[in-house]
């Protein structure tokens, strides 16, 4: 879909050229954790984006040399990068979108939850700033573990002052993408028309696809379909052990928060009907204010929350299964922000 925004945006520069034109709204986009592994595809990939005017790189250090380098493409956007804590701030002034790919990957033989300890200290510092100098930014948390540090910047926003639930956003894309692909795979269906909702969280049995409800149709065995819901609980280990202690999914990742970040600017922008899946401030289960559903984006962020559709009882019983996990995720977030 970046392609088909791509296509779209140079067709119509073409089709419109001379004519009084309908501009594209200027939007700045603010990437913190921008020269890290996944902070530089996705720079590469917003400043291919045309909805973006405005390409803010920040990072604590090496942001110049990646904001230089994106910055030569002959696409819409200027490119700045901000590096140091002293920048933070005019990185994120005016930012419509902020996505956060900032903090430590795992290694081999961790759990996202290990990463905790360092990476709650950063997201809460991050949204304080984000407090601070854009207080109505779109949030796009990537950073691990999602399930908890989601419910951390709500905390800080609140005790700002700021927080508006309809604009935090949990990215689990890359958890739709994997189950589209694994998917189209068993199903010998073309991917491009694959969808498939995944619901709950972004950690292991918290991360549950609905391949009950997944288009095209396809007749898949009971143990097809265990196997694919497997694959993609997995899928973020699956790439940890085979970079052996280089890090976790980076180019993916980097992929699945381009289209995420796209799907909050069209929001942004009043295109109708933008749905995608996302961890956010919920009340379709009781005992989880934070869960992933199919959301739709529109000009403030969350405009609905859609229900789950109807589930298989393999998929009621995975529902059950991630309660807990989600809920202790949840709670350790919430009890160390307001510490
Ligand atoms: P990386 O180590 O390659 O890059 C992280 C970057 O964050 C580094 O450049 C580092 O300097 C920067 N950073 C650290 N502290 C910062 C701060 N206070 N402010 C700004 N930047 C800071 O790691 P990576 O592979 O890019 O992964 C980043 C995070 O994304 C990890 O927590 C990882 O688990 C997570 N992740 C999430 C998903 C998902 O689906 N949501 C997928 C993949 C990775
Ligand atoms: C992923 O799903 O790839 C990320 O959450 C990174 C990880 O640690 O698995």
């Amino acid at each position: 879909s970046i392609l088909r925004s791509v296509k779209s945006a140079v067709s119509r520069s073409i089709t419109r050229r001379g004519y009084a034109t309908e501009p594209v709204p200027e939007r700045k986009v603010a990437i913190l954790g921008a020269a890290g592994g996944i902070g530089q595809p996705l720079s590469l990939l917003m400043k291919l984006n045309p909805l973006v005017s405005t390409l803010s790189l920040y990072d604590i250090a090496g942001t110049p040399g990646v904001a230089a380098d994106v910055s030569h493409i002959n696409s819409r956007s200027q490119v700045t990068g901000y590096a140091g804590e002293d920048e933070l701030g005019k990185a994120l002034e005016g930012a419509d979108v902020v996505i956060i790919p900032a903090g430590v990957p795992r290694k081999p033989g961790m759990t996202r939850d290990d990463l905790f300890n360092i990476n709650a200290g950063i997201v809460k510092s991050l949204a304080t700033a984000i407090s601070k100098y854009c207080p109505h930014a779109l949030v796009n948390m990537i950073s691990n573990p999602v399930n908890s540090t989601v419910p951390i910047a709500a905390e800080v926003f609140k005790k700002a002052g700021t927080y508006d639930e309809k604009r935090l956003f949990g990215v689990t894309t890359l958890d739709v993408v994997r189950a589209k692909t694994f998917y189209a795979g068993k199903a010998n269906v073309p991917v491009a028309e694959v969808n498939v909702p995944v619901i709950g969280g972004h950690a292991g049995v918290t991360i549950l696809p609905l391949f009950s409800q997944a288009s095209p149709q396809a007749n898949l065995d009971d143990d097809v379909i265990k196997a694919l819901t497997a694959r993609t609980q997995d899928g973020g280990t699956e790439v940890v052990t085979a970079k052996a202690g280089k890090g976790s999914a980076t180019l993916s990742m980097a992929y699945a928060g381009a289209i995420f970040a796209d799907a909050c600017l069209k929001g942004l922008n009043g295109v109708p009907d933008v749905v995608e899946c996302s961890y956010v401030q919920s009340n379709l289960i009781a005992e989880l204010p934070f869960f992933a559903s199919k959301v739709r984006i529109g000009k403030n962020g969350v405009e609905e929350i859609l229900g789950l559709g109807s589930l298989s009882d393999f998929e009621k019983q995975g529902l059950e299964n991630l309660k807990s996990e989600l809920k202790s995720s949840i709670e350790k977030g919430i009890k160390f922000a307001s510490q």
